[in-house]
């Protein structure tokens, strides 16, 4: 008995100072004495006591390794851990990993990049690379920017000209590169499968009012003064909104609500609600109309209005909106879970969110806008945004000044936005993505007393090599090279 006291003390006090190689880094790692070899096989254990169903416990013993988890997503999650463990033993040329117990699950539920298809067009085959790596660092949500003024990017059976004309532009500011293409409904079927197998929820977005030229470029009714446009071919905000006191806009937006439900099984649906200028609204007779019936003062109470109309749709399809929330539109829809976005306005959000009582996703131009450029210079033609390095991104904390029971209450989880203008193929995507994504992942996975920048730019280079191994490029952070 005394040996045996002896033996397990020596494994508790046994504090290994080698640092696993692993992002989004574990929540609690315990290192014990003993080495496993890598080609150990795997036991896997289900074990319904491991309460978050993304949660998993990874054991290494010295002759053998066990997985417990109580679902899917966290035996996928373990093995991602084990992965990458294996990986970087290799890479050091060991043939063995160090016995601990790895006991996880995430900060967040919800952890989340979006793509821009609706400026550049992706490849479903891009798209699958893109969710292969992403789903290695443990991102739960794909969100799919499916319209905006420069492209309709998924087939809509009963409103088959958003694709023969509005999945078609002429050019993109002068460029010719991926201007034309859309996703029919069964490739994206198989996209939904293909991500749910890695743990990724794809999220459409369906951006309404604004942002909509190439679905007026189709369907002129859709606008207030039923405009003949083109599939616009520049950046920019537009004024053609989809028109707030058409009875025919609306059932289009059910039409396409209720086509989209069956094809994205994700209880969440985002609906837009970005740069939406009310000009064209406020000029027309009709809804001026609409505006004395409904005893409107500020003017802003018609997107309150567009939008209960819209969650009217979602709630048949029994979905949940997703918006990109404007600080001037008074109300949403109670449900809403709402995007905080905007630079410099957080403070306000988190306000209106104790305020209104709804959730909040948190991608803040501060932290998360991945389309800004990671260094000054460091490409052509994106001058005018602001720069966004990966020690930026690190110091991401989504619960800014709440207290623990208020984050939560309000915070749902972290996304980075990936806006397309400049995004021309998957080899820039991933440039623009990596690795400041390595520094998110581990903004919504780990807790903040796990995190230290001094520990995750150590494990950086480690991670990188696992990327190029994969054949994934990034953009190398050689403002930390010393
Ligand atoms: C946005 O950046 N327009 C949401």
């Amino acid at each position: 008995i005394i040996m045996k006291l002896y033996y397990v003390l020596l494994l508790l006090a046994f504090p290994l100072s080698a640092q696993i190689n692993v992002v989004p880094q574990p929540n609690d790692v315990h290192y014990y004495k003993g080495s496993c070899k890598v080609d150990t096989p795997i036991t896997y254990v289900k074990d319904p006591a491991i309460a978050n169903p993304e949660g998993y416990q990874l054991v290494i013993q010295p002759r053998k390794i066990t997985v417990k988890y109580s679902a899917e997503a966290g035996k996928y999650y373990a093995t991602q851990t084990l992965r990458q463990l294996i990986f970087q033993a290799k890479k050091e040329h060991k043939e063995s990993l160090p016995c601990l117990v790895i006991t996880d699950a995430p900060r967040f539920a919800y952890r989340a990049l979006m793509v821009d298809p609706a400026r550049h067009y992706w490849k479903i085959e891009d798209l699958k690379k893109y969710i292969d790596v992403m789903s290695q660092y443990k991102f739960n949500y794909l969100h799919l920017h499916l319209n905006d003024d420069q492209g309709w990017r998924i087939e809509i059976k009963k409103y088959p000209k958003l694709t023969e004309i509005g999945a078609k532009r002429t050019n993109f500011e002068g460029s010719k590169r991926n201007n034309e293409g859309f996703y029919t409904q069964e490739e994206m079927k198989d996209l939904v499968r293909y991500a749910l197998e890695r743990n990724v929820q794809l999220i459409p977005e369906f951006d309404v009012p604004g942002h909509n030229d190439a679905a007026v470029a189709a369907y002129p009714f859709l606008s207030c003064n039923d405009t003949i446009i083109g599939v616009r071919t520049t950046a920019g905000v537009s004024k053609n909104l989809l028109c707030v006191s058409k009875k025919e806009v609306f059932t289009f937006i059910d039409d396409i609500i209720s086509e989209l439900s069956e094809v994205f099984p994700c209880k969440y649906f985002h609906i837009g609600g970005d740069e939406a200028p009310l000009d064209k609204w406020l000029e027309n007779p009709q809804v001026q109309q609409l505006k004395k019936e409904l005893q409107i003062t500020n003017n802003q109470q018609l997107m309150s209005e567009f939008f209960k109309r819209v969650n009217e749709s979602l709630a048949k399809n029994g979905k949940q909106p997703l918006i990109w929330m404007e600080l001037e539109v008074p109300t949403y829809p109670q449900n809403s879970v709402m995007y905080l976005w905007r630079m410099h306005t957080t403070p306000q959000v988190l306000e209106r969110a104790k305020k209104d009582n709804f959730k909040v996703i948190c991608s803040p131009g501060e932290y998360a806008y991945f389309d800004y450029p990671q260094a000054k210079d460091d490409l052509p033609n994106v001058g005018w945004m602001p720069t966004l390095t990966l020690q930026q991104v690190y110091k991401f904390n989504p619960a800014f000044s709440l207290t623990s029971q208020e984050e939560k209450q309000y915070i749902l989880g972290v996304e980075a936005t990936l806006w397309g203008e400049s995004v021309k193929d998957l080899f820039r995507a991933f440039y623009m993505t990596y690795p400041r994504a390595l520094a998110l992942s581990e903004v919504g996975w780990t807790q903040m007393q796990q995190r230290s920048w001094k520990s995750f730019t150590d494990r950086l280079e480690g991670q990188l090599s696992y990327l190029l191994h994969q054949g994934v490029n990034y953009r190398p952070p050689v403002e930390l090279a010393n």
